[in-house]
Order: structure tokens, then C-alpha cells, then sequence
């Protein structure tokens, strides 16, 4: 399971769960298991409703915390007011109608719902409920008035619902609620108000409708980068040719699954962008022809003949502005020479090159071995990390250099 947070990220954070009654709390233990693994250290908080569905030993178990339910039986500790201060996130999954109704009307009625007026800004909510419910007016309103005060919304996911329905009001997985804490969590946020345009991916080059030609990119090191891009405050959009991964959470996803493709959705959404991160790999040769029929196998050699794609990235290069590129390159010999080289002959203002063809680093590895060179001459070789951690390099050195 990938999960698109640096490793040791949770180390050492203080996150107070708050289990709702809905039906989903049983997927939450776990989200508390995986945190507690991950070093965060986790205590929760029940309401009384999420005790029927989910018992509070579940919770000990996975957390090794005890587990907070009622103020008036936490002794003189004020317990609403030390528990919201000493945690750095709040998150409450599931978020029943009624929790998010009683934050949104400052109701405090017990010892969860009190904290949440303690420490708002602290909180992020993962509501998730029926979806006759979810669309009811009066929740979407309860909603609307929390987001206009600063509170941060996990929006529910769509599919097959505890009741038997399908809709919207899914919990969305533990590994997205994983990643929208990482989000909320991290510091600094040097990307708040900027766009990022990310690729990711191998494309792939259709010779019939049963072949084409493409290259092992799993698309992991730019789903990791799109992933911190947004921790870091950004708004992220990524381009995708064929991922093997799933996209991060809060990331706007736009398949292109060619060069051509790529190539017009690049361009499209250049303009939008402050920073553009081409990550996908991108063949640099498509065949010369599409036979719209599956060619017949043959005794005979069979030709494929191919032309060159276009260069995007010198493209873009050529028209930047001020826009912030960085380009990535994947080579398996003379690494630095080759990025120094593109990084003057595409033009632009960071190139990350990778080393491929080993076992550890490159297209489907989960760990990256890179360089980074740069405009202002800096150069930069990075250990062998996972590729999370090498995409919060990227991104730091990204700020420290080009954005601060
Ligand atoms: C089996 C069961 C499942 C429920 N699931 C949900 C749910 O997924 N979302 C929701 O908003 N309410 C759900 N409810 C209703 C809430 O439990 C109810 O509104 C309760 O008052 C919530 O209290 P709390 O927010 O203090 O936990 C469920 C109720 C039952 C009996």
C-alpha cells in the first residue's frame, strides 16, 4: 500500500482522534493503528454513539492510549480544554451529521463536541454518512458554514454505502485520511496560494489497438510530489499517462495518456500554473502510423517504423517566463554531466535527474537515487531515499531556492 507521506513524518506527532457514531468508525481503528505504527502518538476521544458501533478497547489496543469519552468522569482535569491544546491536528472520523450540526452551532454537549470549540482551527473532519443524508440541505449547510470559518473538510468519497445505497458519504480510505492529515499537519507552507501543474506516469504510444509502446514508470515520484506539493500549501493539478499507483489525496487528476496528449494538456494548463514539475516519462518516439486493425502475426521480420514526439519540456522552456520548471531525466550513465546539459538546453530553473536500470532506484522502484542541479549553479546529491522523502527534498530545495 502506498501511502504519500515522507517516512518518518508522524514520528513524534500528537494527533486526538474523535470517533463519531457513524457506522464507518469500525475502519477507523486502522487509521489509529497506522499512526501509532507510523510514531504519532494518538489518543482518542468517543462519543457515546461510536461506543455502540466500535468498542473503546480497539482503540487502547491499537494505540497503547487510553481512551476519552465523558468530561465529568475525567476527574478535575478539564479534560476538553487539555486534550484540544496538547494535540497538534484534531481529526474526526467518521463526522456524523450531528457532530458537524453541533460544531457548526457551537454545541457543546459533551466532552467531544466541547473541545472542538477549544481548538477549531486545529480540526480536520471526515464526514461520512448516508447520502440521502450528506445532500440534505441542512448538512451541506452545516458544511458550508464550517469551511467559511477556516474548518477543513475530507470530502466524503462515492460508492457502495454501509445502508446498501451508493452515493456520496463514503469515508474515504485510511490511506487518504493518512494523507489529508500529513497535509494538514505539515509545516512550513511556502506553496500557500501558488499553482502547481505536476506529470506523472509512463505514456503510452498506440501502435494497434492491442500494443504500444511505453516504458516502466510507475508514477510514483510524481503522485509523492504532487502529494507534498499540496502539504506544502499548494494547489496541485497533476497530468497522468499510465499510473501503477493510485493519485494522492486533494490532488485534481487529468489523464493524458500519449505524448501528443500530454503534450496539449501541458500546454492547456501551463498558463494557470505558477510551477510546472515534468515527472512523467514521456516516450520520446511514437510509431509512425496507427493500423486501426490488430496487425496479424507473420513468418516474416516485421519493420515498426517511428517518428520522433515532440520535446515538451524544451517546448515549455522556450515560453516560461517566469514561470518556475523543473525537469526530470532519467539516465543510466553520467548522470550530473546530463543534467547540467539539459538543464541549459531545455531552459529551465531545476533538473532532477534519476539513475535507472538498477534494482533500487529508477521507474518502479519504491526508493529514488537523484541529483539536483540548478540555475544558480547549486548541485545537490540526494542518498538513496523513498521516493516521498526525495519528493520533500525536491520541493524544499524548490522554495528555498526559487520561491523565498
Ligand atoms: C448502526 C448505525 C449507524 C449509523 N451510521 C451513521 C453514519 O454513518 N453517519 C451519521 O451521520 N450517522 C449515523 N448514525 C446515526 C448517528 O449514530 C446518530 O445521529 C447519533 O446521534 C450520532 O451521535 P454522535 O455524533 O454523538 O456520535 C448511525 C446510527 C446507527 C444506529
Amino acid at each position: 500500500m502506498v501511502v504519500y507521506h515522507p517516512s518518518s513524518f508522524f514520528q513524534g506527532k500528537k494527533i486526538l482522534l474523535g470517533v463519531t457514531g457513524g457506522i464507518a468508525a469500525v475502519k477507523v481503528v486502522s487509521l489509529a493503528r497506522y499512526l501509532t505504527e507510523k510514531g504519532a502518538r494518538v489518543t482518542t476521544c468517543m462519543t457515546r454513539h461510536a461506543l455502540r458501533i466500535v468498542g473503546r478497547t480497539s482503540f487502547e489496543a491499537v494505540t497503547g492510549e487510553r481512551v476519552y469519552i465523558d468530561s465529568f468522569a475525567e476527574g478535575a482535569s478539564l479534560a476538553h480544554i487539555t486534550l484540544a491544546r496538547s494535540h497538534d491536528l484534531i481529526l474526526i472520523a467518521p463526522a456524523t451529521a450531528n457532530i458537524i450540526g453541533k460544531m457548526a452551532h457551537g454545541i457543546a454537549d459533551d466532552l467531544l463536541s466541547t473541545l472542538l470549540l477549544v481548538e477549531p482551527q486545529k480540526v480536520l473532519l471526515a464526514p461520512a454518512m448516508n447520502v440521502s443524508m450528506w445532500r440534505n440541505p441542512v448538512v451541506q449547510e452545516n458544511v458550508k458554514i464550517l469551511v467559511e470559518r477556516g474548518v477543513r473538510i475530507i470530502p466524503p468519497s462515492s460508492g457502495k454505502l454501509a445502508c446498501g445505497e451508493e452515493g456520496e458519504g463514503r469515508l474515504p480510505e485510511v490511506e487518504e485520511l493518512v494523507e489529508a492529515a500529513f497535509q494538514a499537519l505539515h509545516t512550513p507552507r511556502d506553496l500557500a496560494g501558488k499553482k502547481i501543474l505536476v506529470t506523472a506516469g509512463a505514456t503510452r504510444e498506440w501502435v494497434d489497438p492491442s500494443r504500444f509502446i511505453s516504458n516502466p514508470s510507475s508514477g510514483l515520484m510524481g503522485c509523492a510530489l504532487a502529494s507534498v506539493c499540496r502539504a506544502w500549501g499548494g494547489e496541485v493539478k497533476l497530468i497522468t499517462g499510465n499510473l501503477s499507483v493510485r493519485v494522492p489525496f486533494g490532488v485534481v487528476q487529468e489523464v493524458a495518456e500519449t505524448a501528443l496528449a500530454m503534450r496539449e494538456a501541458v500546454f492547456r494548463s501551463f498558463g494557470w500554473c505558477d510551477v510546472l514539475i515534468m515527472c512523467a516519462a514521456v516516450s520520446d518516439f511514437r510509431p509512425a502510423s496507427f493500423s486501426p486493425s490488430k496487425i496479424k502475426r507473420g513468418e516474416s521480420a516485421f519493420t515498426l517504423s517511428l517518428v520522433p514526439n515532440p520535446d515538451i519540456l524544451k517546448e515549455i522552456g522556450e515560453k516560461k517566463g517566469t514561470k518556475i520548471v523543473v525537469g526530470f531525466c532519467a539516465e543510466t550513465e553520467n548522470v550530473l554531466e546530463e543534467a547540467w546539459r539539459k538543464l541549459r538546453a531545455k531552459n529551465v530553473d531545476m533538473m532532477v535527474a534519476n539513475l535507472v536500470g538498477q534494482e533500487e532506484t529508477g521507474f518502479t522502484a519504491p526508493t529514488n537515487k537523484v541529483w539536483i542541479v540548478d540555475r544558480k549553479g547549486n548541485e545537490v546529491v540526494l542518498p538513496l531515499l523513498p521516493k516521498v522523502d526525495v519528493a520533500e527534498r525536491i520541493v524544499s530545495h524548490l522554495v528555498s531556492h526559487f520561491l523565498s
